[in-house]
């Protein structure tokens, strides 16, 4: 089905919906009155001390609230432990082995004050860098809410990293502490979290301690001097330790991501403003009651599990369900197996998940009540209608609403999105729908004009919005020059876009060399510096092409050095040397041997053509490139492969 196929306006039924208002009125007010609208949305926090001033702008940089006082997991936890949410449950985990955990709001404000104060005890303060990396276990937002407690800067290394690339971010960020586990669970096997942390520390001076958790029952050596068990650090305490009162703009975590360079950068964000921003675009975007159960898949190694899994739940005081395993282990029905179970209200996944459930077929999901079921979401990359459709019927049963956010790490919360929690909102499979209240999007052309409804350009953010990010960690400079450079003044996400007639906005994938595999961010830059690091590579170039189940795969052309030919074990040896150094999720679909890569006659590599090569697209434009032979080169190692 192609995208204009699709267009069909569709309003979900049902009497699910208490809208609080008119999204046309909400947005216009959030428009013509930033400040005031915020200012007033911004009575929802409890803060230590009002703020003087809701907004300094002084582009590229916005301040929120500033002035104010407040403490993230005080909005989180101590809050609610004051009223009838103490024992409400804030977490059912289940662990990939099928053992279960029932965390009330109460016993995460006690585990969260305990690690707080273990971490005191190891010397963790106010403005330190701690590093986490850990599954999906509870320990997980424990820690984040505890360093948030604290005014320590967290920054979370998804657990798939390799331990080059934990120790990449631990050196970035400078952490004092890494935190992690004796291993974790991973479709049966147990992965050596440990093994990487201590691999990091050893590359990295300013790790003074790894804080192991006992997860998984193998042996695990301990360093006396460097290593402690997170039990052995809780023996004994019980004690409260007070929030510190966090200014409005005080970093709260850094979390790095895929960008145009090589290295990963810091995403650094702050407090009020994306307390704010996360919680508000939870309830517009789920419309989520005190009864809801809300599932967001997303691992807390990636913002989605940062802002939707740990945070904007708990200072909504939901009802969340946190999973440690793989979707298909033991069996593909897991996911359901979970809805059921736990009686999930709030479905929140990815396009990716969604489409590796429609090849296993409806039969899946047919077997087990979804009935409890009352919103669903999507995540991380464009969804096509295809699998829209297949999620709206065969998991919604046509009953209920999609919400397909689109949004970014930088952007800290759900930008462009259905928002059912304001009002019934009609449906286009395949569109992200309308902005959030605050978000002026306007689609642009090469040169900075506003391109007309119907025709693609680059999306651009007007004003400032709570979640903004802060900056790039220690990097003013490139923050600068990525978001704000090439239409001054107006905020570049990096997506094509394309506004209909009705006004709705289709995010049509990425405009520069940042790659979604199975929705995780990645650059071309980094695979490449990745592979031009192994000793029988002379050059390389990565680039992507469509994949039905992951959205993009990742295709690598490389030329070797003298001495190594092409063959089958160099090519797994490559492999091996991409997930060592930056992990599973930069496995490579291909790798083509080339003589030659296509460069134009001042060196660069023409990505755009061996994307086309890849894609089996027409090269089109050559008139550039210095040597014509190697894209017939890189076009015959393509065609052998078919
Ligand atoms: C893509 C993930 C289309 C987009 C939250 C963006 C999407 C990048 C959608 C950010 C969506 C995310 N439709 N594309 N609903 N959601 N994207 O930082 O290209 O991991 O720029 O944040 O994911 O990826 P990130």
């Amino acid at each position: 089905m192609t995208q204009t196929d699709s267009r069909v306006t569709h309003l979900p039924t049902g009497s699910y919906y208490t809208p609080s208002g008119e999204y046309d009125d909400l947005y216009r007010r959030s428009m013509e009155d930033p400040e005031g609208f915020w200012a007033e949305q911004a009575e929802s926090l409890d803060w230590f001390k009002p703020w003087e001033k809701v907004l300094d702008w002084q582009a590229p940089y916005a301040r929120w609230f500033v002035g104010g006082k407040l403490n993230l997991s005080y909005q989180c936890l101590d809050r609610h432990v004051q009223t009838e949410v103490k024992n409400k449950v804030a977490f059912y985990w289940e662990g990939e082995l099928g053992e279960t955990q029932v965390l009330t709001y109460n016993e995460m404000y006690r585990l969260t004050n305990n690690y707080a104060a273990a971490l005191k005890r190891l010397g963790v303060k106010r403005g330190d860098k701690v590093a986490l990396y850990l599954p999906m276990i509870p320990a997980l937002p424990v820690f984040m809410l505890a360093c948030a407690r604290l005014g320590a800067i967290f920054t979370v290394v998804f657990s798939a990293f390799s331990g080059q690339a934990l120790a990449d971010r631990v050196e970035d960020v400078g952490a004092k502490v890494i935190i992690t586990s004796s291993g974790m669970h991973r479709r049966g096997k147990i992965l050596p979290l440990k093994e990487n942390a201590v691999e990091a520390a050893v590359k990295c001076p300013c790790v003074e301690k790894i804080v192991v958790v006992k997860h998984t029952g193998h042996h695990t050596e301990m360093d006396p001097d460097r290593d402690v068990w997170l039990d052995d650090i809780l023996a004994g305490v019980d004690e409260y330790v007070a929030p510190e009162a966090m200014d409005a703009n005080d970093p709260l975590f850094v979390l790095y991501t895929s960008g145009s360079t090589g290295k990963p950068k810091g995403i650094l964000h702050g407090t009020a403003g994306y307390a704010l921003w996360i919680a508000k675009t939870l309830q517009w975007a789920f419309n989520p009651d005190q009864k809801s159960v809300f599932w967001c898949t997303a691992d807390i190694g990636w913002i989605t599990g940062h802002s939707y899994v740990v945070f904007a739940p708990l200072e909504l005081g939901l009802t969340s369900v946190m999973y440690e395993g793989a979707p298909d282990f033991p069996a593909i029905d897991r996911w359901w197996q979970l809805i059921a179970k736990y009686g999930v209200t709030i479905f929140y996944t990815s396009p990716t998940a969604i489409r590796m459930f429609m090849r296993h077929g409806e039969e899946w999901p047919a077997k087990y009540d979804l009935s409890s079921l009352k919103s669903l979401g999507s995540v991380g990359e464009p969804i096509n209608p295809e699998a829209w459709l297949w999620y709206y019927r065969n998991i919604g049963h046509e009953r209920i609403s999609i919400s397909d956010t689109w949004w970014q790490t930088e952007t800290g919360g759900f930008m462009i999105s259905p928002t059912p929690g304001i009002q019934p909102h009609p449906l286009k499979p395949g569109s992200a729908t309308k902005p959030m209240p605050g978000v002026d999007v306007a689609v642009l052309d090469p040169d900075g004009k506003e391109l007309p409804n119907g025709q693609t350009g680059f999306i651009v953010i007007r004003k400032p919005w709570p979640g903004m990010l802060l900056d790039i960690y220690q990097n003013q400079e490139l923050y600068q020059q990525t978001y704000w450079s090439r239409f001054p003044g107006y905020y570049l996400p990096g997506d094509f876009c394309m506004k209909d007639q009705d006004n709705f906005l289709w995010l049509l994938g990425r405009a520069d060399e940042v790659i979604k595999v199975a929705g995780h961010r990645i650059s071309t830059a980094e695979l490449e510096s990745s592979i031009v690091g192994h000793s029988a590579v002379a050059e390389a170039a990565a680039c992507s092409r469509p994949d039905e189940v992951k959205g993009e795969a990742i295709i690598l052309f490389v030329t070797l050095r003298k001495g190594t030919d092409p063959s089958p074990e160099i090519k797994a040896e490559l492999t091996r040397h991409l997930r060592a150094t930056i992990g599973a999720l930069a496995t490579p679909e291909e790798i083509f041997f080339v003589n030659l890569l296509p460069k134009t006659r001042s060196g660069k590599i023409m990505r755009r053509l061996l994307k086309a090569v890849a894609t089996g697209a027409t090269v089109g434009d050559t008139s550039t490139l210095d040597d014509g032979a190697s894209i017939d080169e890189a076009r015959a190692a393509f065609e052998e492969l078919k």
